[in-house]
């Protein structure tokens, strides 16, 4: 059994082996999750249990949002699960059950599976260099087979502004023309963004848009000027560099600006998070970085959204709800974790060490960083959400981010994001007691064939006994 993440019970049935009747159908009582296996096996649904070769079925019997139970007999495979979601993983569960190609047959085993983190995340920077609606598509695609549930794009910084608001057209027009490297770049239509946010919602991805600030804002200040400090546009930027630009902290068009972004980011977003970054505001005074942050965390939370921010923002008072996403490299704790640990917020974890997925595997890796290390798929899978932080830290979740600075083609993001994801995955999904790095290498073999099979052009890390 080759299913990542691992599930918590998985007990095979000896002797039991379902094989794929050639008159099969699906019956499902979720339309929306029946129509995603239908297509996925080109294989008719109907509403007759009795025919069914597989059923989803909802029941209140199976633990959890998320949890899901798997069944697998002779002459019938059963899904259950009290939500969309639980029978959406338990779908994913099948699919990797199933052989890649014909004929198609199980093995017979009982699996009752829940997620140990309800933040199971990915993050894809398209502000530096921009993908388009249809690698993201796909990025959402690949990262819920392995059930994680959060896309975070982040959709602004120096190099360009990625999503269109109609109050400030020329963040798009002007923001949105460049990226690193001098490429003519590119932004999200709102029309396009909320295809991608309709797209994840069908497969349980909660999209968290990211708007960075006070610093990582130059093409907010190209495109308005009075928001820059001085009140004049600098130089579009088309560098690798960090720390140089701020919004203007001292005067009122800026909040009225970021009102009116925060506002319409909100409005497309159904999600419960808006991100505000925070980060390397290396040019904003700790006093202004905090009076920026207490002006801005209401803003969002006047949308009714969550606040989102990478862990500097644990600096600024917390708003009510607020989640911090720490992004640091141990042993030692910076002041701001510790800040937003002393004021009780909630974490989402992204040890740059750890999961960042824009640094290299190896000294080989052609793309990448190194700041935070090399970073082999047993990095990302040999450590505990659970330890990371004091105990009693409350910790919401995983999240692995893409930076893009040198990532410009869907096969770089394919060499960097793939195995490496699965592995982040599991840490998220699986419980301690289930998670093992040698059967975890093995299980994971069994993957790369069916990357190949998508055209997924994953690392072939040696770690890995690729079948
Ligand atoms: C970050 O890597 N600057 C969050």
């Amino acid at each position: 059994m080759h299913v990542v993440p691992v599930p918590a019970h998985i007990v095979p049935v000896p002797g039991v082996t379902w094989v794929l009747p050639p008159d099969a159908v699906i019956r499902s009582e979720s339309a929306d999750v029946g129509a995603y296996l239908a297509e996925a096996l080109r294989l008719p649904l109907a509403d007759d249990r009795s025919e069914a070769a597989i059923a989803l079925v909802r029941s209140d019997d199976v633990d959890g949002d998320e949890g899901y139970a798997l069944e697998v007999d002779a002459d019938v495979i059963v899904v259950r699960a009290r939500t969309d979601a639980g029978l959406f993983y338990g779908v994913q569960t099948l699919l990797q059950l199933l052989p890649p190609s014909a004929p198609f047959t199980v093995a017979g085993v009982r699996i009752a599976d829940a997620p140990r983190f309800a933040y199971r995340g990915a993050m894809l920077d398209v502000a530096r260099h921009f993908f388009g609606v249809e690698v993201v598509l796909r990025f959402i695609d690949e990262l819920s087979r392995y059930k994680l549930n959060v896309l975070h794009l982040h959709l602004t910084d120096d190099q360009g502004w990625r999503i269109a608001v109609d109050k400030r057209p020329e963040l798009a027009r002007i923001g949105g023309a460049t990226q690193v490297g001098g490429g003519t770049g590119g932004f999200f239509t709102a029309d396009e963004y909320s295809r991608i946010v309709a797209y994840a919602a069908a497969r349980h991805v909660t999209i968290v848009p990211e708007i960075d600030m006070p610093g990582h804002t130059n093409a907010a200040l190209v495109s308005y000027p009075e928001l820059n400090v001085d009140g004049a546009a600098p130089p579009a930027y088309t560098g690798v560099d960090v720390g140089f630009s701020t919004f203007a902290v001292h005067r009122e068009t800026t909040y009225e600006f970021i009102g009116d972004v925060v506002e319409a980011v909100a409005a497309l977003t159904p999600g419960p998070y808006l991100h505000i970054g925070g980060d390397e505001a290396q040019s904003t005074s700790t006093e202004d970085y905090l009076t920026f942050m207490r002006r801005v965390q209401p803003i969002v939370a006047a949308t009714g959204k969550t606040v989102v921010g990478w862990h500097q923002i644990g600096a600024a008072p917390r708003i009510a709800g607020r989640i911090v996403q720490y992004w640091g490299r141990g042993p030692e704790l910076d002041d701001e974790t510790r800040a937003a640990l002393s004021q009780g917020d909630r974490f989402v974890l992204s040890p740059a060490d750890k999961v960042y997925l824009d640094m290299k595997y190896t000294a080989d890796t052609p793309i990448g960083h190194d700041w935070a290390g090399y970073i082999t798929t047993r990095t990302c899978y040999d450590w505990d959400p659970g330890t990371l932080l004091p105990a009693g830290a409350d910790v919401l979740g995983v999240e692995a981010p893409l930076w893009t600075e040198f990532v410009t083609t869907t096969a770089d993001i394919d060499l960097l994001v793939f195995p490496r994801l699965a592995a982040v995955a599991e840490v998220a999904w699986s419980p301690p007691v289930a998670r093992d790095w040698d059967a975890f290498r093995g299980r994971l073999a069994a993957h790369g064939p069916r990357w190949t099979m998508r055209g997924v052009a994953f690392h072939p890390d040696p770690e890995i006994p690729w079948a």
